[in-house]
């Protein structure tokens, strides 16, 4: 996803920009660039790669200037080359753009016609375009030729422009792409999140849907949609710088998977009362009419929700289905007024996720958010808001946050089984003491990885591998193989261990490594015999159990990894810390970029 910083301030910018740059990194990108206005004529600097490449770049020829504008960019139209890279200028316009121009093309045509030359192969600079030709061709000032050009585009953007020799002058404006605006001291900030800001300020206020904000370095003027002048609430946010560093830790995702003890922690200390057992969770939708809960997500999100409806179906016995959010407006599925949506995600910026809230908003009135980002567009958007409280995750492949939507869809299940009267005393003290558990059993298996590290080495000389799980863990072999493949390029596939002889079974050979995960369940001795299967077919076996898993299953394999005993239905979150670290050693193995693997983004703000 790209990332935008703009400012406009007294002092030089240009070292402020590159530092909004940095902390917009963990989004993925793979060109960046920044531009100033000075004495009546632009400076850019633009390229591909990684920032450390247009820092080389400034070096050998800096820019200056008090205002400017600065982008990553994660490549939709056109390679990820310097050509492509924005800040993309006409003569007297200069622009960052976050989002896709789903008409450009047209737009491109109709220019084109009008022997308009273009730099680029990206929608971006037709936005350029069309704002220059509204300035020098119809004489209108800049903030009207944004507006009369705006009305020409269709899709999506979050858009910062910047003006040739206006050295007081920014304009913001969004539709379906986040963008915030920071307030200084006699300097103003536009960002993609808080995070891009939070190194120059506190004070923050995320734009809505259609605002357009006027930015000098002494206010902010912010107009709604209709052009009418609006106050937007400025928020103290809580991003601490230090949790935007690394630490010790030599990857952000190592971090953020070591620091999970304490994440968990810190998530029952919000949601729990462990003085008396209590959720602290007293404002939720009621489920006493309830005919279905809808769980949709993308990614590990759909995979944390897969987990919710098994446990949503086993403690509440309400309906569940579970969406790929990518999928779920398009296929017009019926949503009925008494459903319950709960739309899963970190970020709270997934444009397929937001739009299928969207979707579902026009059928139903309950419409629950678990997220990471409280100030996202998606819990704006909501009726109900459930914070995971993770902490911001960097890494690109998700982990603490995983494990803290799981968390928070069982406490939301705990509520709804509360109020149906269908979780008793005596479930429900063992459910509370198994997640109490939790942090210490986390602590546990962190400590001892060097059995996982030997997996990890042979794992990383196939090309491809395969994960099972059954029942509770399917999500978690699902998982299991997002991971591997996301951050180690390997190839993985995760099944349910029941479908390996309707199909899978025939790629078992001595050289198809398996992942399975099989403690003690109530299915343990059906994926025991699916394992028989795998080793009768010479199949490279590597268990994932409990000490009773490993009396029972010794002889199918050397390879095994044992955890400790928890609480049943508490092993999708105990199962996928080693699926977490196993991904991680692998791709520290394979030397692949472990936190912006290649291609991806963090949140995905384009359909
Ligand atoms: C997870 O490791 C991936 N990076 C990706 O699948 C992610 O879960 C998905 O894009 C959803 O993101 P969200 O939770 O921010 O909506």
């Amino acid at each position: 996803m790209c990332g935008i910083i703009g400012i406009v301030s007294k002092t030089e910018v240009l070292e402020k920009l590159i530092k909004g740059l940095k902390q917009l990194e963990y989004r993925g990108y793979d060109s960046s660039g920044v531009v100033t206005t000075n004495s009546n004529s632009f400076c850019r600097r633009r390229s591909s790669g990684k920032l450390v490449n247009l820092k080389k770049q400034l070096k050998e020829k800096p820019i200056s200037g008090t205002i400017g504008i600065g982008h990553t960019r994660w490549a939709t139209h056109g390679k990820p080359t310097e050509k492509n890279a924005h800040p993309h200028l006409t003569e007297n316009v200069g622009l960052v753009h976050n989002g896709i121009i789903e008409n450009y093309s047209e737009l491109k045509e109709s220019l084109n016609l009008k022997q308009v030359k273009f730099n680029s192969e990206t929608d971006t600079e037709v936005i350029t375009k069309l704002v220059e030709i509204e300035l020098t061709e119809n004489g209108l000032s800049p903030e009207d030729a944004v507006k009369v050009t705006l009305k020409k585009l269709k899709g999506s953007f979050a858009l910062c422009f910047i003006f040739r020799g206006l050295e007081n002058l920014l304009i913001a404006t969004k539709r379906g792409s986040p963008l915030a605006l920071g307030y200084g001291k006699n300097e103003m900030f536009v960002g993609s999140d808080a995070s891009s800001l939070s190194l120059f300020t506190r004070k923050i206020c995320y734009l809505e849907e259609g605002d357009f904000a006027i930015i000098n370095r002494e206010k902010v003027s912010i107009l709604d949609c209709n052009y009418n002048e609006i106050a937007r609430k400025i928020i103290q946010v809580s991003v601490d710088t230090g949790v935007l560093s690394k630490g010790s830790y030599k990857h952000f995702m190592q971090k953020e998977i070591f620091e999970q003890p304490a994440v968990i922690s810190q998530v029952l200390g919000y949601y729990l009362n462990a003085s008396d057992d209590s959720l602290t969770l007293q404002k939720y939708p009621s489920v006493k009419k309830t005919s279905r809960i809808i769980l949709i997500g993308c990614g590990t999100a759909y995979y944390a929700s897969l987990v919710g409806k098994y446990w949503i179906e086993k403690i509440s016995g309400i309906p569940c289905s579970v969406e790929l959010a990518s999928e779920f407006r398009y296929r017009e599925p019926i949503v009925n007024f008494n459903d319950l949506v709960v739309v899963v995600s970190q970020s709270g910026e997934t444009a397929d996720t937001l739009g299928a809230l969207r979707h579902a908003k026009k059928f139903c009135k309950n419409i629950c958010a678990i997220v990471n980002v409280e100030e996202s567009s998606i819990a704006r958007e909501a009726n109900w808001v459930f914070p995971i409280k993770a902490g911001p995750e960097i890494g690109v492949a998700s982990t603490k946050a995983f494990v803290c939507q799981l968390l928070v869809l069982m406490f939301l299940n705990m509520a709804f089984a509360e109020e149906l009267n269908r979780l008793n005393e005596n479930d429900k003290q063992k459910l509370f003491k198994g997640l109490l558990e939790l942090p210490r059993i986390f602590t546990d298996i962190l400590s001892k990885t060097k059995n996982l590290k030997k997996i990890s080495k042979k794992l990383s000389a196939y090309k491809s591998v395969l994960f099972l799980g059954r029942d509770l863990l399917y999500p978690i072999a699902l998982e299991g193989a997002l991971k591997l493949k996301e951050i180690s390029y390997i190839h993985s596939e995760g099944y349910a261990s029941g479908e390996l002889k309707h199909g899978p079974i025939a790629l078992i050979d001595k050289d198809m490594p398996i992942i399975a995960i099989n403690p003690k369940t109530d299915v343990f001795e059906k994926v025991n015999s699916n394992l028989e299967e795998v080793k009768a077919r010479k199949g490279k076996l590597f268990l994932f159990t409990d000490n009773f898993g490993k009396s029972q299953s010794g002889n199918l394999t050397k390879a095994i990894f044992e955890l400790p005993t928890c609480a049943a239905l508490l092993e999708p979150i105990v199962y996928s810390l080693p699926m977490q670290l196993l991904a991680y050693f692998t791709a520290l193995d394979k030397g692949t970029d472990v936190d912006q693997p290649r291609n991806l983004a963090k949140s995905v703000t384009v359909e």
